[in-house]
């Protein structure tokens, strides 16, 4: 019977809201967003709109004239979503998959993915998806993390990399979807526009336990035998006594059709 790591997996909509709210998502947000150069009466699609995070910001930006859509395949997200929306008229909230687009092809003046690459099937399909759904000129933006980059401070680094290594290989599907961003937008047929990486920081280690799921993963890599039982508790207790530091790399791509 083994004792259990870090906090219980947090519902998933609070924590994608949570991520999106701290500086580090703010910021990549906005700038994405920018770069875009979203328009009054555009029709934006948000493909993996997750709980709606950015529905209420595209909203403003095509003003009464434009449409929004977001596009999930989970109910519950979309449900949050329609939450999230409501009194927005212009944003329209449909059930469906990436890899096969609810929408008209040639259609959408702007498309955006944020985080949702990482989770899929295929994401050189999904590319497709997108190029298939917006028109010429239009431009998209795409967004992941790379999780090859996750680094935590502790004496013991060789757990740290074991951590790290784990989360790649074992625990999210492409953890390394965000370097390839550029490649997968330029094999698509994109134009690639702009390219930029933040660092979000953690310093809270309640909050990276939270989000970077250190306890909960590292429970299911001692479970696994990919980290030693003792030792993967001893680098979490002195992960838990501070200072704290982690931090990764998000990549940003912004390409035209
Ligand atoms: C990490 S959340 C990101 C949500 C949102 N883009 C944001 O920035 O807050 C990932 C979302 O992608 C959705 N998703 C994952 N795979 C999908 C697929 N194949 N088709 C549609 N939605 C998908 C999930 O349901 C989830 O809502």
């Amino acid at each position: 019977m083994s004792t259990t790591l870090g906090v219980p997996r947090p519902d998933q909509a609070s924590y994608m809201l949570r991520a999106a709210a701290g500086d580090a998502g703010r910021a990549y947000k906005r700038q994405m967003l920018d770069l875009l150069d979203i328009r009054a009466g555009h029709t934006v699609l948000d493909a993996g709109c997750g709980p709606g995070t950015d529905l209420p910001a595209l909203a403003e930006r095509v003003g009464d004239g434009g449409t929004v859509i977001g596009v999930d395949r989970d109910p519950a997200m979309l449900e949050r979503a329609r939450a999230r929306t409501e009194g927005l008229r212009r944003v329209e909230l449909r059930e469906g998959d990436v890899h096969a687009l609810p929408v008209e092809p040639g259609t959408m003046d702007r498309a955006k993915i944020d985080r949702v690459l990482m989770h899929v099937d295929d994401p050189a399909e999904v590319l497709a998806q997108l190029h298939r759904a917006t028109r010429p000129g239009a431009r998209v933006g795409l967004a992941e993390p790379d999780w090859d980059t996750l680094i935590v401070d502790a004496e013991d680094l060789d757990t740290s990399r074991a951590f790290t290594r784990y989360t790649t290989a074992e625990v999210v599907r492409n953890a390394t979807v965000g370097r390839g961003l550029v490649r997968l937008a330029e094999r698509a047929g994109f134009r690639v526009e702009a390219v930029h990486a933040t660092t979000p920081v953690f310093r809270d280690f309640q909050e990276a336990d939270h989000t970077l799921g250190l306890g909960r993963n590292l429970q299911k890599a001692i479970d696994g035998g990919h980290i030693d039982r003792d030792r993967g508790h001893r680098w979490f207790a002195g992960l838990s006594q501070g200072p704290f530091y982690a931090s990764f790399t998000l990549v940003g791509v912004v390409c035209s059709r």
